[in-house]
């Protein structure tokens, strides 16, 4: 291991309690160390099980530099491989998903099972008189951890186990999964995959950033300062602005809650009031209702949580309903992959309205996420100045309220980020 080209003590100062220093959205050097000591070492969203259902079904993808591969083997388990060929490195597989009985390299021919396992090499009387298969095997992740379909992998061999790091958000994942009525979700509608020019941090930060919302999102509210529907069976959206362009009364109640390890979600708008109905949101409750009760239907369709992010890499909307999952692939560049879920047991419909919503909302080019790719991308080069070090993370500092191991605050507060920060922090500054 290289000596790294700035030291724990200097990681340290850059985060103080109500600000942190632009050099964590500008250092390469950062970044290089995030990759190591963030990124290696994390628990780290990988995919969802419903990608890869059937045995040969696989998706690629990366966690933090390394690129790796999620299979389904025949035997049913689930793999997680990295995804360089043991001969000379290329990535044997190369198309975002598939399906294939094996994995063959593009380069020499040498084929893999599912499980990475070499089967044979092109001309093998050429080998070395010591050529053991065995020993050519692709490389698995250390670990692997599921819940309800969500695949997560550490780069590390020890550390945090899956339970320590996802338990306390174990209640986020059913809050979504949960409103299918055959109680499981699918990833099997695309995604939305795009770049922006700015560091990975910012996009994790805005996912529970309630505060640019009436701001940011302007363009997006009516005369009377509400949001367009985003939702089947809403007529209209959220509250955000009042009179004279201030933030609206109900907006501005909205909650954020912390749990430790960088991650955290922001409560529901009063958005639902029994009024939400269409057809096919009204088929839809009553076939969750006709599974789970009419009664259990009722809570689940009165949600709790708005966004989540598992820190570092997974964020679950609640409203236009996704998965967000952000891939840092440079200091100053980030790729986003949104997908859209599906709740099995939902009639097409219900599902399609949930499509098209996304494609207006969190496409390249929709309403609300453009807007943020843009505060992104502004921030990133109002950061290259050194003529003010100091970002600031103050608001609400000192107001937080804790119980139970919950932190809560106002959610237009910035609690939220200086969770994240505190995780950085203590990733970043373990050696
Ligand atoms: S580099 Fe993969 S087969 Fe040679
Ligand atoms: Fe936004």
């Amino acid at each position: 291991m290289l000596e790294p080209a700035i030291n724990t003590n200097d990681i340290a100062q850059l985060i103080e309690p109500g600000r942190i220093h632009r050099r964590v959205y500008t250092d390469p050097a950062i970044f290089d160390l995030e990759m190591e000591r963030l990124f290696g070492r994390a628990w780290l969203f990988v995919g969802h099980e419903s990608q890869i259902k059937k045995p040969g079904d696989f998706i690629t993808t990366e966690l933090g530099r390394y690129p790796v591969i999620m299979t389904r083997h025949d035997d049913g388990t689930l793999q997680v491989l990295i995804n360089r060929c043991t001969h000379r490195g290329p990535k044997v597989v190369n198309e975002k998903c598939g399906h294939r009985k094996q994995l063959t390299c593009l380069y020499h021919g040498w084929t893999f099972d599912t499980a990475g396992k070499l089967l044979r090499v092109p001309v093998p009387e050429g080998c070395a008189p010591a050529f053991n298969t065995d020993k050519y095997n692709l490389a698995k992740v250390p670990r692997i951890g599921c819940y309800r379909g969500f695949v997560f992998a550490s780069l590390a061999q020890a550390g945090l186990s899956f339970d320590e790091h996802i338990g306390a958000m174990k209640a986020n994942i059913d809050d979504l999964v949960d409103r299918a009525p055959d109680g499981e979700i699918a990833f099997d509608a695309g995604m939305h995959r795009y770049l922006y020019r700015g560091n990975w941090k910012l996009q994790v930060e805005n996912v529970l950033d309630s505060y640019h919302v009436p701001f940011s999102h302007a363009s997006t509210v009516s005369r009377d300062g509400v949001q367009f529907a985003r939702r089947e069976g809403d007529e209209k959206g959220t509250k955000v602005v009042a009179e004279g362009g201030r933030t609206a009364d109900e907006w501005k109640k909205r909650r954020s809650f912390t749990v430790g390890h960088g991650h955290g979600w922001t409560s529901n708008t009063a958005l639902d009031e029994g009024k939400r109905a269409s057809p096919a949101f009204n088929q839809y409750k009553a076939v969750l209702a006709s599974k789970v009760g009419a009664s259990r239907a009722q809570q689940i369709l009165t949600p709790k949580l708005h966004n989540t992010l598992i820190y570092p890499n997974v964020s679950i909307m609640g409203l236009n309903i996704h998965v967000r999952i952000i891939k840092p692939l440079a200091v100053d560049l980030t790729e986003v992959n949104i997908y859209p879920v599906r709740l099995v047991g939902a009639s097409d419909e219900m599902n399609f309205g949930n499509i098209r919503l996304l494609n207006v909302t969190h496409a390249a080019a929709s309403f609300v996420q453009t807007d943020d790719l843009e505060s992104f991308t502004r921030a990133q080069i109002g950061l290259q100045s050194d003529l003010n070090d100091w970002v600031d993370i103050s608001r609400g500092l000192g107001a937080e309220e804790t119980a139970d191991g919950v932190s809560s605050e106002f959610a237009t507060h910035e609690m939220v980020v200086r969770a994240q920060y505190a995780a950085w922090r203590d990733y970043m500054c373990a050696v």
